[in-house]
């Protein structure tokens, strides 16, 4: 792989508690391999705001410092994650599938070791048009030789197909469901849209949690808010622990 020369520093500061919570995160994902490794991983939603971006880019600094190298993608190229979480002004996915760039110019570097990134690039036209391209299928199949895993962050799937597109060629979906805010309906036509599109859905991520709503699905066993603290909750529902 081409060095890469310029380093990113990234804000990176998780209270100890959600920092807990995104090792069981880690850690359950992992018990998604047992038979096959995941090498791309999509992040996925129902309607936008229920934190998949937030899930994606702490879940792949999770892992980087567990020693892992992880690639993260922001392939929303509609409304970027990247701008408000990482950096703006760079070169990203999508100059690279309008064929302006090369692959090693859109990798970003950064000061957590293991952890690398993509931003979504230059605002395109065609958004969809650009994420359902033979392009970015190749894109896929070069970047998950370089890593240990691939994390793309997508849009949500009530507005645009993209997440489907983007799930039918990962080895490993994850949704993220804010706590009370999709209608039950909503999510089974969302989790049949993916099943049609042959994703492999690894689990739920219930975020944004009440503290005093995560204490009900734990049982005695939970932890104090911190002080002053914006966090709420996530938890995981996965394939170990199916509720169909
Ligand atoms: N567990 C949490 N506790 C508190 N705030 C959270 C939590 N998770 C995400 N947020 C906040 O919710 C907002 C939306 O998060 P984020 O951008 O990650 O969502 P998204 O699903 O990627 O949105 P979009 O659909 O617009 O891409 C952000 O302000 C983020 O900081
Ligand atoms: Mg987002």
């Amino acid at each position: 792989m081409t060095e890469i020369s310029k380093v990113i520093n990234v804000k990176y500061e998780l209270n100890e508690i959600v920092e807990e919570a995104y090792k069981a995160l880690r850690a359950n994902i992992q018990f998604c391999e047992l038979n096959k490794k995941i090498k791309t991983l999509a992040v996925t939603s129902c309607i936008p705001n229920e934190g998949k971006s937030t899930v994606a880019i702490n879940l792949s600094i999770c892992m980087a410092k567990a020693g892992i190298r992880v690639l993260y993608v922001d392939a929303d190229l509609r409304k970027p994650a990247s701008f408000k979480y990482l950096v703006s002004n760079l070169k990203g996915l999508a100059n690279y599938l309008v064929g302006h760039v090369s692959l090693e110019e859109i990798i970003n570097a950064t000061d957590i070791e293991g952890f690398n990134f993509i931003t979504c690039g230059m605002k395109p036209n065609n958004p969809g048009d650009l994420i359902a391209s033979d392009k970015f299928g190749d894109f896929l199949f070069e970047i998950e030789k370089l890593y240990d895993i691939v994390i793309i962050d997508t849009p949500p799937m009530s507005n645009f197909i993209d997440g489907a597109i983007i799930a039918t060629q990962t080895g490993g979906t994850i949704i993220v469901a804010e706590a009370k805010a999709v209608k039950w309906k909503t999510a089974v036509m969302m989790k049949n849209q993916l099943q049609k599109a042959n994703a492999n859905i690894l689990g739920v991520v219930l975020n944004k949690i009440s503290a005093a709503d995560y204490k009900n699905y734990n049982g005695n066993y939970y932890y104090q808010s911190p002080k002053n603290s914006s966090n709420k909750w996530l938890i995981w529902k996965g394939k170990r622990h199916k509720h169909d």
